[in-house]
């Protein structure tokens, strides 16, 4: 093959199957964003690694994915806990000896403490939560991803990282150190087959960020709310997640692609005179 040609990349009439044959591991697998990327990675051939810290979420995701004919194995792991992560990664290396997708999905907002009365414990937990596993699961299998002849690596993290966020600086700063280490990652290892590309999430309805619970009915906000006119599913998410994990991006990295219903094209941020604080919704008056 020439240096100048591709790597990996199938002719254009099979890919129906995206990921035939690759293994792919997603950190929050079990549901919510991840659940969904691990079905659809599953659906197109992918042998879906889900790293899961909830083990009924973990083992019921794994099933629905064997039931509709997919591969996926379930490994219950904090990805907050080193011992978890190298315990995660000696089970998909010794399984399988090769890593060819990475997707690091895990974060929360949760608790949104606003800054002036956040401590030096709750900064940690921000850290560990949003950022410290994204280090911590790529460096346990960069080098075997590049021992397996390249291969991409996903970055969910928000569009609260791309963009002020008044509520919580200090998850946007982690959000945005995530995005900003795929962009340096892309830079430092693009010559040795690696590929790292961002996903700046919103408005998706998932168990973390729940806008369809029925204490809290808006769904005649959602035209003035997100300028796509509607809530976002994981879906949505997980359909970019696939475009960045396969050949149909050979050509794309270092790059986070807001997918957000156009929150961030849009602005986003409503002052509310009321609450006296900023809304991501159109204040109700
Ligand atoms: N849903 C949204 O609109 C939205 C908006 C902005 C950013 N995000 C980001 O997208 C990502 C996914 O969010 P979501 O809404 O699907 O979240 P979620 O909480 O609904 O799902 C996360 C999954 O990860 C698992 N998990 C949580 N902590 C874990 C840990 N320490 N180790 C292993 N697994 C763990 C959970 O059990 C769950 O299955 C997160 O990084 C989140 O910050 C989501």
């Amino acid at each position: 093959m020439s240096r100048q040609e591709p790597r990996n990349v199938p002719p254009i009439d099979e890919w129906s199957r995206l990921l035939d044959g690759r293994v792919a591991v997603v950190t929050g697998g079990g549901e919510g964003i991840g659940g969904a990327i691990a079905r659809l990675f599953a659906q197109h051939g992918a042998i879906v690694e889900i790293a899961e810290i909830d083990p009924a979420r973990a083992a019921t995701n794994a099933a629905a994915i064997a039931e509709s004919g997919g591969i996926a194995n379930a490994h219950v792991v904090d990805v907050r806990d080193q011992a978890d992560v190298d315990r995660l990664r000696a089970g998909v290396l010794d399984t399988h000896g090769r890593i060819d997708v990475l997707v690091n999905n895990v974060g929360d907002y949760r608790p949104l403490v606003r800054f002036a009365d956040s401590t030096p414990e709750s900064w940690q937990a921000m850290y560990e939560i949003n950022l410290r596993h994204v280090f911590a699961v790529t460096q346990a299998f960069l080098t075997a991803m590049i021992e397996s002849g390249g291969g991409s690596i996903v970055n969910v993290h928000s569009v609260e990282g791309m963009r002020g966020f008044p509520g919580e600086p200090v998850y946007a700063s982690m959000k945005a150190a995530v995005a900003h280490f795929t962009t340096s990652l892309a830079a430092g290892y693009g010559r040795q087959g690696i590929r790292a590309n961002g996903i700046g999430t919103d408005l998706t309805q998932t168990p973390q960020v729940d806008y369809l619970r029925t204490d809290d009915d808006h769904s005649d906000r959602w035209e003035s709310w997100a300028p796509v006119g509607r809530l976002g599913w994981p879906d949505d998410q997980a359909r970019v997640a696939l475009f960045l994990a396969s050949d149909m991006s050979s050509f794309v990295t270092g790059h986070n692609i807001p997918a957000d219903g156009g929150t961030k094209a849009g602005g986003g941020w409503f002052w509310s005179g009321e609450n006296q604080r900023f809304l991501n919704r159109p204040p109700v008056d």
